[in-house]
């Protein structure tokens, strides 16, 4: 064989071996200033990678690309990775983005992990509209995985969604860890990360400060894992809004544990509308968890109604089996437990076990809890003191 042909044949075998295929977004044209859409490059880099036979990663280096409304659609053939080094910005016009539901999709994607990187929407003037009643569009989620498997999201960087900062909808199997997500206190809807109609998902080790839920767990979610939270600012850890329409799915088998929440408004809730349909909450774990200055440290809400829509209503939602362990640390009310479930379906088999709850008010009066149709039992010590 001559010596070039040789050369040639090692390096197809050397490409061949080579375990995976790198689609960095700059060849495929994007451009890290900020200014240039960036938006047909990341498609083109995609469908790259999609298509490979091999694992493959997309990379996204530094520097800050601009990128509208987008679908990283699958399957794909081999598992990816979405790399990122650099920042994604929205467009300044919050119109842009905020008319399509999404900023940036994974659509049917399996195998896939996304790493590091930083997602900013720039919310600030879509809130100011919202906060003024402006004609507004109905805003965008920044990241969405739907309809996806199998998916690792790792030390990435959420910062001012328009709404909803990370959420997984009819995806199993998803974990997520490292990740800080960021909005002011005051920014509407701001959930840091929303999730529903999946099985098997964990967050951990994640710091998240919003103007709403730091996590909130909608109808259809089963075996989800909390672990190492620091939550606040924001609305707290919330099961619900659940009990909203016919035939929604229940929640069960949810676990928060070794978190701490600072001055937000609740701690653990499961808040349920005040509405006839029939489901379910069950088989809630919350334990190892630190209160500091926190509006509604334990509370259970089967009377939620916002808009005052429901008069009279009670919950079909049934809540039971809820363990509350090692929960200490300071409440800014005096209602550091309540217990508000439904007269028509009233909980059942709610167990505190070892909690602690104080009033941060320097009256130095005691906390108190408060109970309508729930049932259970305490061991350990309690206080304050039971009212199940
Ligand atoms: C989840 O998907 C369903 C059905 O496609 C849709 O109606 C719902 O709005 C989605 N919810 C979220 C939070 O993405
Ligand atoms: C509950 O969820 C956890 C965490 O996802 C999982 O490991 C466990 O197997 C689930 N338990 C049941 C009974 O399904």
């Amino acid at each position: 064989m001559p010596k070039s042909a040789l050369l040639l044949f090692s390096l197809l075998i050397v490409i061949h071996l080579s375990p995976s295929s790198a689609y960095n977004v700059v060849s495929f044209g994007a451009r890290g200033d900020g200014r240039t859409d960036s938006t047909a490059a990341f498609l083109r880099a995609w469908k790259a990678a999609c298509s490979s036979a091999k694992p493959a990663s997309v990379s996204v280096p530094r520097g800050k690309y601009l990128l509208n409304s987008i679908w990283f659609v699958g399957p794909c053939r081999s598992r990816i990775v979405f790399e990122m080094s650099g920042t994604i910005v929205a467009p300044d016009n919050y119109n842009v983005i905020g008319n399509s539901e999404f900023w940036i999709l994974f659509y049917k994607v399996s195998q896939l992990t996304v790493v590091g990187g930083t997602v900013d929407a720039k919310g600030h003037a879509f809130w100011s509209c919202r906060q003024r009643n402006g004609r507004c569009p109905g805003g965008a989620r920044s990241i969405t995985f739907q309809w996806c498997n199998n998916v690792v999201i790792s030390g990435l960087t959420s910062l001012n969604s328009q709404t909803i900062h990370i959420a997984i909808n009819h995806s199993n199997n998803i974990k997520i860890q490292n990740v800080k997500i960021t909005a002011p206190s005051g920014s509407p809807n701001t959930d840091g990360i929303h999730i529903q109609s999946s099985r098997g998902i964990t967050v951990t080790s994640s710091t998240i400060g919003t103007g709403d839920d730091c996590i909130s767990i909608g109808p259809g979610s089963m075996n989800l894992w909390i672990e190492k939270i620091g939550c606040g600012p924001g609305h707290g850890i919330s099961i619900g809004s659940l009990g909203n329409s016919a035939n929604e799915e229940g929640v069960q088998n949810v676990t928060v544990t070794n978190s701490v929440f600072t001055k937000t408004q609740n701690g653990v809730r499961v808040k349920a509308w005040a509405r006839p349909y029939g489901s379910y909450a069950r088989n809630l774990v919350f334990r190892n968890l630190i209160m500091r200055n926190v509006g509604n440290p334990i509370i259970i809400d089967q009377k939620y109604c916002p808009d005052n829509s429901c008069p009279r209503e009670s919950s079909g939602l049934r809540v039971s089996q809820v363990l509350y362990r090692n929960i200490k640390g300071t409440s800014s009310t005096q209602a550091a437990m309540t217990f508000v479930c439904s007269a028509s379906k009233p909980c059942y088999g709610i167990k505190l076990q070892d909690i602690k709850l104080t009033y941060v008010n320097t009256l130095r009066r005691p906390t108190v809890a408060y109970c309508e149709h729930a049932d259970g039992y305490t061991t350990g010590s309690v206080s304050p003191r039971s009212c199940l």
